[in-house]
């Protein structure tokens, strides 16, 4: 019987962490967020991020723009958010419409705003050690183990998939907690001998239940970044959790694993934000 590492509980903490640093320091954080277009899965997440921030005191300022929005309007947008001081984080929701170039947005935030961590100054802060913005998930995943006593150091960390978002600011942080990291992909040779020699696998491929046992080493911990409807419409991971579980020692479950994460991250982030533009 593998532990199960419960994200609800520890995002619920380091929520809770952040509600009290913001009561105590008198902290007044405002966070802009920005949807462009309908997507529903979009407007889901960014009502919980909305929740999130009126739980932990944290103003929420709400653009919602309607799908025909041009880049140069948001441009302007963001600008207009990067010169007002009384905005400590900017949030641009993705995906965007097919018809703005998400890379030029992201690059017009500022990186001293950029509580998502996609700014590309925060990534190359990242991969050379400097202090910057850590991508919520990424930074969720290190606070998952951290709480639940998993032993980073030295340890042989897998990390199936390689996006921007989530695989390769992964790698970064793992390798600052002094694990020796693989990163594997679509073209990877023999991916179940990679991952089997994992003491930490990090499944991020976007597959459901792509990782059986056979990809797992007995004891290892698994940590699943997936999330998708099965054919009963009910949440499941990357990771086949019945069938990988018994040979886990700890595990992730979905719903309620790392998902919970990423937004109290973002919240940490944005607490974050205020310190940093108030020094
Ligand atoms: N779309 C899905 N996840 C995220 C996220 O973490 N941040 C933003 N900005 N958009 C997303």
């Amino acid at each position: 019987m593998a532990k199960l590492i419960d994200g609800k509980l520890i995002s619920a903490q380091v929520k809770d962490e952040c509600r009290e640093r913001v009561a105590k320091e008198g902290l007044d954080v405002t966070l802009a967020v920005i949807q462009v277009g309908n997507d529903p899965a979009s407007t889901v997440y960014v009502g919980n991020k909305k929740k999130a921030c009126e739980y932990i005191g944290i103003h929420s300022l709400s653009y919602e723009l309607p799908e025909e929005t041009t880049e140069e309007e948001l441009l302007a947008l963001v600008e207009k958010l990067n010169q007002d001081d009384s905005v400590h984080g900017i949030l641009v929701q993705l995906p965007l419409p097919s018809h703005i170039d998400e890379d030029k947005v992201i690059q017009k935030i500022s990186p001293m705003k950029d509580v998502d961590g996609f700014h590309p100054q925060s990534v190359g802060a990242l991969s050379i050690g400097e202090p910057g913005f850590v991508s919520c998930t990424p930074a969720g995943v290190i606070q998952l183990l951290k709480r639940s006593g998993v032993k980073i150091d030295g340890s042989e960390c897998v990390i199936v998939g390689r996006s921007n978002i989530v695989g390769k600011p992964m790698a970064m942080l793992m390798l600052r907690e002094n694990a020796t990291v693989t990163v594997c992909h679509s073209h990877t040779k023999d991916l179940k001998e990679v991952t089997k020699r994992a003491d930490i696998l990090i499944v991020a491929v976007g597959r459901p239940r792509f990782i059986t046992r056979e990809y797992v080493k007995e004891g290892a911990v698994v940590i699943d970044v997936g999330i998708h409807r099965n054919e009963d419409n009910k949440l499941c991971g990357d990771v086949d959790f019945a069938d990988v579980e018994p040979v886990a020692s700890a595990i992730t479950p979905v719903p309620g694993g790392v998902g919970p994460m990423t937004i109290a991250m973002l919240m940490n982030n944005c607490v974050e934000a205020k310190g940093i533009q108030n020094a």
